[in-house]
């Protein structure tokens, strides 16, 4: 398998230069991530109800709608990454007893934590319609990109609960 992560990172970090809001650019990642990241059939950001702090509301995401715009600590996979904060990665959804279909195509998922000073303020989701979709590089991958867009997720959140 060919590492393209350089290119991937300098793609992200030129975006990330663009002008525009949170929102505006989280979505453009979501968009980048689908678009590029091998395999990738969704990708979107959960964050962390400011208000209500053991439940995540789906943010800016690229691909098919989901039902689970809210989903509590601990209930599916973002549930349980948001409650643990650690990366969760799963090759084969479908021998998981905790987890939440966004769709019956989906076939493994990704998801990496999202900490600002040290606090978890929400995720990095991705599914594949592919057993065993995402590696090791896209882990690592998503990891730094949880770090890098952190702020961005911030702000976001803080603007929506304020409106
Ligand atoms: N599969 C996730 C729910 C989010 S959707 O995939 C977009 C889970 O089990 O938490």
């Amino acid at each position: 398998m060919t590492d393209n992560s350089s290119a991937l990172r300098s793609g992200l970090s030129l975006l990330l230069e663009s002008e525009g809001d949170a929102r505006f650019l989280l979505q453009h990642v979501c968009d980048y991530l689908l678009e590029n990241i091998e395999n990738c059939d969704w990708a979107g950001y959960y964050l962390v109800d400011p208000y209500c702090k053991d439940e995540l509301f789906l943010g800016p995401y690229a691909g098919e709608p989901t039902d689970h715009v809210r989903i509590g600590f601990g209930e599916g996979i973002c549930g349980q990454a948001a409650a643990s904060g650690k990366t969760f990665v799963i090759a084969d959804v479908k021998i998981e007893s905790n987890y939440l279909s966004c769709s019956p195509e989906v076939r493994s998922e990704i998801v990496v934590p999202v900490f600002l000073n040290h606090v978890l303020i929400g995720e990095i989701d991705l599914d594949s319609h592919l057993q065993g979709g995402f590696s090791r590089e896209d882990r690592i991958l998503l990891e730094w990109l949880a770090g890098f867009t952190s702020e961005l997720a911030e702000q976001l959140r803080k603007g929506v609960a304020e409106n």
